[in-house]
């Protein structure tokens, strides 16, 4: 048993991750064009995890005997000035998601499904390991510095945090 209500936020919430996906997937063809291809593949990688985390809400809402819907989504960003501007604009889209994540966890909270409480705890500690992955390039990218001289570091920094976070 499953209201109306949570399906709808639920729905919402496949829409959240598809404009996520598309984002990094973006995101991913502009570092493509800066030459950096660890950052390319870095984001072509959350492209791929966003959809994972979009099918994960379509199947359950299926499971539930409930429809599905992928609404309109909209186009995303395309035009950066920097990569710590990317990294930036990412974070920020991951603290977003995050708090859309726990506003769909309140809403199970109130009407006392715990079923799907139970399912979006997966979600809830998904966001805390990709806010602080996230974070943990971002610092970097500050470190480095982000003039013309720093992308070949940036963009090697990036694939060492990528390969060690695929390690664990
Ligand atoms: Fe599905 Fe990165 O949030």
């Amino acid at each position: 048993m499953i209201s109306k209500n949570m399906v709808e936020a639920l729905n919402r919430q496949i829409g959240v991750e598809f404009f996520s996906s598309n984002i990094y997937l973006q995101m991913s063809s502009w570092a493509e064009n800066q030459g950096l291809e660890n950052c390319a593949a870095f984001f072509r990688k959350h492209a791929e995890e966003e959809q994972m985390h979009m099918h994960k809400i379509f199947d359950y809402i299926c499971e539930k005997g409930e429809l599905a819907i992928i609404g309109q989504i909209n186009e995303p960003p395309r035009d950066y000035v920097s990569i710590h501007s990317v990294f930036e604009q990412a974070y920020k889209h991951e603290q977003f998601v995050t708090k859309s994540i726990n506003d769909l966890v309140s809403t199970a909270y109130e009407e006392k499904d715990w079923a799907t409480f139970n399912f979006l705890q997966w979600f809830v500690e998904e966001q805390v390991e990709e806010e602080g992955l996230f974070q943990k390039v971002l610092d970097k990218v500050k470190l480095i510095g982000d003039n013309s001289d720093s992308l070949y570091f940036i963009d090697q920094e990036v694939g060492n945090i990528s390969a060690a976070s695929a390690a664990a």
